[in-house]
């Protein structure tokens, strides 16, 4: 089984995007970050962005008949979406580590609420891409 890390919207435009809070390293980067650390691990990865909500949805329920775990940077739809809580749910057990590359405790109040760490085993953020690796981590202790 492998370990789904899942990227929603506009984090298809790091690098370019907003880099004096995301940095410079393209979502390609933290890819083949996060394939070096999983390969490393002994984990394979599905590597995946969506700017949609719905396919978040729908990559959370195939993660619970395919993944032993997810790894989830949901971008803006963290504070919103009660759609990918529900589907967190609906695949209990499966282990979810939620993850931003910014702290986004220290940024706008409206970043300050996440509709995914109540059901998620744990949260890291403020790290950068390194967010991503420390999550992979994590979750490879727990499998
Ligand atoms: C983010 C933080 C969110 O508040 C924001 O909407 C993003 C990126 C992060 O990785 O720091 O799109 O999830």
């Amino acid at each position: 089984k492998s370990v789904f890390i899942l990227n929603g919207p506009n984090l298809n435009a790091l690098g370019k995007r907003e880099p004096g809070i995301y940095g410079g390293k393209t979502l390609a980067d933290i890819e083949a970050d996060c394939r070096e650390t999983a390969s490393a691990l002994g984990l394979a990865v599905e590597f995946r962005q969506s700017n949609h909500e719905g396919d978040l949805v729908d990559w959370i329920h195939e993660a619970g008949d395919k993944a032993a775990g997810v790894v989830i940077n949901a971008g803006a739809y963290t504070h919103t979406s009660i759609a990918i809580h529900d589907a967190i749910r609906a695949v209990s057990p499966l282990p979810v580590v939620e993850v931003h590359l910014s702290n986004i405790h220290a940024r706008e109040s409206f970043r300050h609420v996440s509709m995914i760490a109540p059901v998620a085993v744990g949260m890291i953020c403020g790290f950068g891409p390194h967010s991503y690796t420390l999550a992979l981590q994590a979750l490879a202790a727990r499998l």
